[in-house]
């Protein structure tokens, strides 16, 4: 189980106390989709089995999505996998598929660049869209499609579809055209819907143990729901101090893993952060203009880039730690340094305590200077914890949201400039926002 210190972040959180737990209630009890999900094992069979006949003979795989549809299985992926898996994959010749990820801009150089190196016979396309409707995904796989028509080969043997069951563009093409489509669950929104077939489908054809992902979130479900009122629970204590920072001016929030596997991790978090809370207006249509902008950094790669700004500049964020007790690799130091004196004091050094050092001592640091802290401690990077570092944040979240009267679960600020785009490409059914567009346009 992950495990979470608090100690750094003692302010007066006692006045949000009851808020906090009344958004906790909230959360057992309402039907929320992504809560089903660490539940989900057995259904997510039948989704593997319809792409796992695809993936025979193929030898990578490329994932076209953007935001909650892309993100998240960059995390899962990076995490879990080789740090250097696609030439890991050639070396091992044990006929691991590369991964590859595309849907995720329109800029031509990377759809190019990416056509320049993949042998279009051997691709499998998995275009991920929970709407269906997504411009960045749509047209790349407009694009892709066509390469194989080029070629005379017939797309459906090499593109799939994870989709809505029932709506959006990609289940049209799906019914009319015979894509092999797996449902992304119509209740879970993009951002939560990373331990659904989103990024289970891409970690099971990478060989990855979705089994205990899906566990770890599973866990922590129940180690949050079955904690009576007057238990600890960590995750809530977190929301807690999260909560009081960020209403005594921490208005933005740091995530910074130590293991190198984690960045992803925290670029999910990111958007998951970003997009979930940032509303301008609460339940009763009053602008609030709420949010807590989100960083995603690296230790200790950011310690010699941004914390002479965390220490002494403005004293605005929070800071999450997330490190690993234990590395997958075990790699120490030379047990002597004679040769050279001012070595001495490293040798017989694990690569992982001097990682952790790294992390604890810059914790300290940030203390010392009067900077909010939280570290969470993983044993070690595995599927395992990896569930639960996702579940938890989609938890603390839901429970921030809840506690700001806010809706977590929409993002009605990304429409406009989606709409706008629609109308200047000329899509039907967007001329007024074209309109406004060429407006703007002149001024
Ligand atoms: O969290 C969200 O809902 C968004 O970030 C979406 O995931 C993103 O816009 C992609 O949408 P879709 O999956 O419909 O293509």
């Amino acid at each position: 189980m992950l495990s979470i210190d608090l100690k750094n972040s003692i302010i007066d959180v006692e006045k949000y106390r009851m808020l906090l737990r009344e958004a906790k209630l909230r959360f057992l009890k309402e039907d929320l989709g992504f809560k089903k999900l660490p539940y989900g094992f057995a259904d997510l069979l039948g989704e593997f089995s319809k792409v796992d006949e695809m993936m025979k003979g193929k030898k990578a795989i490329v994932i076209i999505g953007i935001g909650g549809s892309d993100l998240g299985t960059r995390a899962i992926h990076k995490a879990l996998s080789h740090p250097h898996y696609n030439e890991y994959a050639d070396i091992t010749l044990n006929d691991e598929p590369k991964i590859y990820f595309i849907g995720d801009t329109t800029d031509p150089e990377m759809i190019s660049g990416l056509m320049d190196i993949l042998n279009l016979e051997r691709t499998l396309w998995l275009v991920v869209s929970k709407s269906g409707n997504t411009i960045e995904q749509s047209s790349t796989f407009a694009f892709v499609r066509s390469e194989y028509q080029k070629l005379n080969l017939n797309p459906v043997d090499y593109i799939a579809f994870l989709t809505d069951p029932k709506s959006g563009t990609l289940r049209e093409i799906s019914n009319k055209s015979g894509y092999k489509t797996v449902d992304i669950p119509s209740d879970v929104g993009g951002r939560f819907s990373v331990l659904s077939s989103v990024g289970m489908v891409p970690a099971h054809l990478l060989g990855l143990d979705v089994d205990q992902m899906l566990s770890g979130a599973k866990d922590l479900h129940e180690l949050i729901s079955s904690s009576k009122e007057n238990d600890r629970d960590d995750v809530l204590e977190y929301a807690l101090n999260k909560f009081a920072q960020y209403k005594s001016g921490k208005n933005i929030s740091v995530m910074m893993p130590y293991q190198y596997s984690l960045y992803e991790f925290a670029k999910w978090y990111q958007q998951l952060w970003a997009e979930s809370l940032g509303k301008q207006v609460n339940s009763k249509g009053e602008v609030v203009n709420e949010g807590q902008t989100p960083i995603a950094v690296l230790g200790p790669v950011d310690q010699h880039s941004q914390l002479q700004l965390f220490n002494e500049g403005p004293n605005d964020k929070f800071f999450t730690f997330i490190r690993a007790e234990e590395s997958r690799s075990n790699l120490n130091l030379p047990d002597d340094y004679k040769d050279v004196e001012q070595f001495e004091f490293l040798q017989g050094k694990s690569f992982q305590e001097i990682l952790n050092l790294e992390q604890s001592t810059t914790a300290f640091a940030l203390t010392k200077y009067g900077r909010p802290n939280v570290t969470i401690s993983i044993p070690k990077v595995d599927a395992y914890h990896l569930g639960q570092l996702f579940y938890m944040f989609e938890v603390v979240v839901t429970l921030f949201g809840y506690a700001l009267d806010i809706n977590p679960f929409d993002q009605p600020g990304v429409e406009l400039s989606k709409n706008a785009m629609y109308g200047v490409l000329g899509k039907s059914g967007y001329e007024k926002e074209k309109e406004e567009f060429e407006e703007y346009s002149k001024i």
